[in-house]
C-alpha cells in the first residue's frame, strides 16, 4: 500500500485547477441506467470511487468507456443484481438502487454498510422507495426492492440529522420513470444535487426545484441518452483554500465555484484568511493573524461535514480555542487521534472536538481512516516540522485527483511512495 511521504514548512504558492465533482459524478454515473441510450459525462475525476462505479455499472451490464476526463456510458441491456463484494465495498453504490428500480422495476443489491464515519443508514432511502409503491425486503445481506407499478406520491425525507443526499438522488431517479407527479419534501438542497437533476432533466426528466427543500417530479415514461459537464468540486476547492491557509501561502483555484463554497469562505474570512474572486478563481492566502472560529457542521448550505477535518488542520494553527461540532456523521472524529501524533491539542466533548490551536506540529506517521481525515492529515503534514508519513492512502485517492501531483505543483515537499 502506497504512502504519502511530507516534507513540511514550504507555503504553497502557484495554481491549481479543480477537479469534477466526486459525490455528483457518482449518482450521475448512476444515472445513465436510466437509458438504453448512451451518456457522455464530461469532468470526471480520475478517483477509484469513479473506477469503482465503472466497475458496478459494467457488472450490471453496462459499457462503460473513459477517455481522459470524458466517459461514455452506455447501459443497452441491464440486470439489477450487480456484484455483491464491489457494491459492498464503496457507500456510494447505493445509488444505483434508484435507477434500477426506475427503469427495471426491481433490483437486489448489498446493504451497504457502515463505515468508519458512522452508522450510515439507507432507512430514509427504503421509506422513499416505499412511498413510490416499492416492495422493499432485506434478504441474506441484500436490499431487494421490487413494484410493478411505480407511482408518484408526496413524501418527507427527513431524517434526524436532516435531509439525505444519496437518498433524495436515489428517490429523484427512481421517480423519474414513476407515473405521475412526485413531490420530495425535506430534500437535500447540496449543489451535487442539483448537478444530478440536471443531468437527469437533459435526459429528458421534469424535475423542478433541486437546490430548494421541495422537488417536484413529474414522471416520464423514457429518458434518453445526454451529455454533461460534473460542476466542479466544492470539497477539494475547500481543502487546497485550507491548504494555501495552513502553509502561508498564496494559492489560485482555477474553477472554483464560490456560490457553492460560502459557509466555507465565510468560515475562512472570519479566521483571518482573504479569498479574492478573480472572474472564476479564487485566489487564497492570509490576511494576518489567524483567529480561532467555532463550527458547525450542518447540511447544505451549512458548514459541510466533508470540510471539518481540514478545518481542524487550519484550527491547529491558530492560537487559542477552536471548536467543531459535528452535526451530520457524530463519529466523525477518527482524524482527531492522529492528528494528535504531529502534536495538535485536541478534546473530545461529545459531538464535539476542542482544538487549542498555535503550537508548533511535528512530523510523524499517520495512519488515514477515511477520505476526509486523511486530507486533514496531508495539510498538517505539510506545516509539520519534518517528516510526516501519511499510511493507507488509498483513502485519499478515494476522492482527491492526484493530490499529490497537485501539491507538488503548488511547491509542496510530497511524494507518493510503496510502504505499508
Ligand atoms: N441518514 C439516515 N438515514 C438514511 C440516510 C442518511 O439517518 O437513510 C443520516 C446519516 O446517518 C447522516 C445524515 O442522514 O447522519 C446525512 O447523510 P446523507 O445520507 O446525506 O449522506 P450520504 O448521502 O450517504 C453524501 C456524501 C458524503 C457526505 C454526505 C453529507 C456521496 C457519495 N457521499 O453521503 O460524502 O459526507 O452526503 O453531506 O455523495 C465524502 O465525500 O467524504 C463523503 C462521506
Amino acid at each position: 500500500m502506497d504512502k504519502l511521504v511530507i516534507e513540511g514548512g514550504v507555503p504553497l504558492r502557484g495554481e491549481v485547477t479543480i477537479s469534477g465533482a466526486k459525490n455528483a459524478v457518482l449518482p450521475i454515473m448512476a444515472a445513465a441506467l436510466l437509458t438504453p441510450e448512451p451518456c457522455i459525462i464530461h469532468r470526471v475525476p480520475d478517483l477509484s470511487d469513479v473506477k469503482f462505479m465503472g466497475q458496478i455499472l459494467r457488472s450490471l451490464g453496462a459499457d462503460v468507456q473513459s477517455d481522459g476526463g470524458t466517459m461514455r456510458i452506455q447501459a443497452a441491456q441491464i440486470r439489477g443484481t450487480g456484484d455483491y463484494d464491489l457494491i459492498r465495498k464503496m457507500r456510494g453504490s447505493v445509488c444505483i438502487l434508484g435507477p434500477l428500480l426506475g427503469r427495471l422495476r426491481e433490483a437486489s443489491v448489498s446493504l451497504p454498510g457502515g463505515c468508519v464515519i458512522g452508522a450510515r443508514p439507507v432507512d430514509l432511502h427504503l421509506k422513499g422507495f416505499r412511498a413510490l409503491g416499492a416492495e422493499v425486503k432485506i434478504e441474506s445481506g441484500n436490499v431487494l426492492v421490487s413494484a410493478p407499478r411505480l407511482v408518484g406520491n408526496e413524501l418527507f425525507l427527513g431524517g434526524r440529522c436532516g435531509p439525505t443526499v444519496l437518498g433524495t438522488a436515489n428517490v429523484m431517479m427512481a421517480a423519474t420513470l414513476a407515473e405521475g407527479i412526485t413531490i420530495i419534501e425535506s430534500a437535500a438542497c447540496e449543489p451535487e444535487v442539483v448537478d444530478l437533476a440536471n443531468f437527469l432533466n437533459e435526459m429528458g426528466a421534469k424535475i423542478t426545484g433541486a437546490g430548494s427543500p421541495t422537488v417536484t417530479i413529474a414522471g416520464v415514461k423514457e429518458l434518453h441518452g445526454a451529455e454533461h459537464e460534473v460542476i466542479p468540486d466544492r470539497i477539494e476547492a475547500a481543502t487546497f483554500a485550507i491548504a494555501a491557509a495552513v502553509t502561508d501561502g498564496e494559492v489560485t483555484l482555477h474553477g472554483a465555484r464560490a456560490g457553492h463554497l460560502q459557509a466555507v469562505l465565510d468560515k475562512l474570512h472570519e479566521a483571518g484568511v482573504r479569498v479574492e474572486r478573480k472572474g472564476t478563481d479564487l485566489v487564497v492566502r492570509r490576511g494576518g493573524a489567524l483567529q480561532p472560529v467555532d463550527i458547525t457542521t450542518q447540511p447544505y448550505a451549512g458548514f459541510p461535514t466533508d470540510v471539518q477535518a481540514q478545518m481542524m488542520a487550519l484550527m491547529a494553527m491558530t492560537p487559542g480555542i477552536s471548536i467543531i461540532t459535528e452535526r451530520i456523521f457524530e463519529a466523525r472524529f477518527m482524524h482527531v487521534s492522529e492528528l494528535a501524533r504531529l502534536g495538535v491539542d485536541i478534546a473530545l466533548e461529545g459531538p464535539s472536538a476542542i482544538v487549542k490551536g498555535g503550537k508548533p506540529l511535528s512530523g510523524a506517521p499517520v495512519m488515514a481512516s477515511d477520505l476526509r481525515a486523511s486530507a486533514a492529515l496531508v495539510l498538517a503534514g505539510l506545516v509539520a516540522r519534518g517528516t510526516t508519513e501519511v499510511h493507507r492512502i488509498y483513502h485519499v485517492d478515494r476522492g482527491y485527483e492526484r493530490i499529490d501531483e497537485k501539491l507538488r505543483g503548488l511547491g509542496a515537499r510530497i511524494q507518493r511512495m510503496a510502504g505499508s
